[in-house]
């Protein structure tokens, strides 16, 4: 499909995905919202692809939702279209994984954006902010809450409320960046990534991001079971048989997502 704010690459087994407004530090609007879940929902769907990776550009990830847009809308508009709702839970419910590959700023809904990944690789110049408090509005698309599990109250507080930005190491300190890297390799630590994601079973990895998330949506005792019972459930495939026949064997893997 073709695409005007976002440019879609496939090679190999990992699909790159681009946010590519340029003009307005590729702030995200109801196109690009809705290019960016129809692009993953066609990666979901392509056999070809075993994980994805979500970026921008040197100067920005995204710095937002476009305040463009939404700038004269009134509360029954908002309301009524559920404004950017649909979307990000389209993207949220990708089943390969997302890696973040942030570069440059990562505001607002960028940041939301960013969080919405299975993780973040983030360059050395990246910076993450929630400052919709200095637009009279807050996050609107799961800042309040994903920046709180991932870094705790009182950073997430400082964050929402001042509306400060988090440089990469202290992204990173507190948690919200699996890793930091020099800004002129990000693109290849994040495709060494994906490709080594990309080496495993699919049956295990989709079953891996189902578990994780599951910490954020259930209780402990129901995620750990949910987790033992998917454990249990490998057992029915072939995938497994041929991964710890490979051990035993001292032989690379040739898993078939079966
Ligand atoms: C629309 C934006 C934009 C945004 C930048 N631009 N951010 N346009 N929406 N969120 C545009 C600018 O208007 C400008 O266009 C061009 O990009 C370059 O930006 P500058 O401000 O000139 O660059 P710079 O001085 O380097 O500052 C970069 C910046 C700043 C720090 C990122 O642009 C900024 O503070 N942006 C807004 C960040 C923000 O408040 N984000 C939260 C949005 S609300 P022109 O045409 O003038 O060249 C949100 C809610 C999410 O995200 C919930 C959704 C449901």
């Amino acid at each position: 499909m073709a695409y005007e704010t976002i440019i879609v690459e496939v090679e190999d087994h990992v699909a790159t995905i681009k946010l590519n407004r340029p003009d307005a530090m590729n702030a995200l609007n109801s196109q690009l919202l809705r290019e960016l879940a129809s692009a993953l929902a066609e990666a979901d769907g392509n056999d070809r692809v075993r994980c994805i990776i979500l970026t921008g550009s040197a100067k920005a990830f995204a710095a937002g939702a476009d305040i463009k847009e939404m700038s004269e809308k009134t509360f029954v508009e908002m309301f009524l279209s559920d404004f950017f709702g649909p979307e990000s839970l389209a993207i949220t419910k990708t089943r390969k994984p997302i890696i973040a590959a942030v570069a440059g700023y990562a505001l607002g809904g960028g940041c939301e954006l960013a969080m919405m990944c299975d993780f973040i690789i983030a360059a050395d110049t990246a910076k993450f902010g929630q400052p919709e408090i200095n637009l009279g509005v807050l996050a609107g698309i799961g800042g309040t809450q994903r920046l709180t599990r991932f870094v705790g109250k009182s950073k997430s507080m400082d964050m929402h409320l001042t509306g400060r930005f988090m440089d990469a190491e202290e992204a990173e300190r507190s948690g919200l960046v699996s890793r930091v890297v020099p800004a002129k390799s990000l693109m290849e630590e994040a495709t060494a990534a994906a490709e080594k994601i990309a080496e495993k079973s699919m049956l295990t990895t989709m079953a891996v991001k189902e578990a994780v998330n599951r910490a954020y949506e259930t209780t402990m005792s129901e995620g750990i079971l949910f987790e033992r019972r998917l454990f249990h459930a490998m057992f029915a495939t072939e995938d497994q048989k041929e991964g710890m026949a490979a051990f035993l064997e001292k032989r690379a893997t040739q898993f078939r997502d079966k």
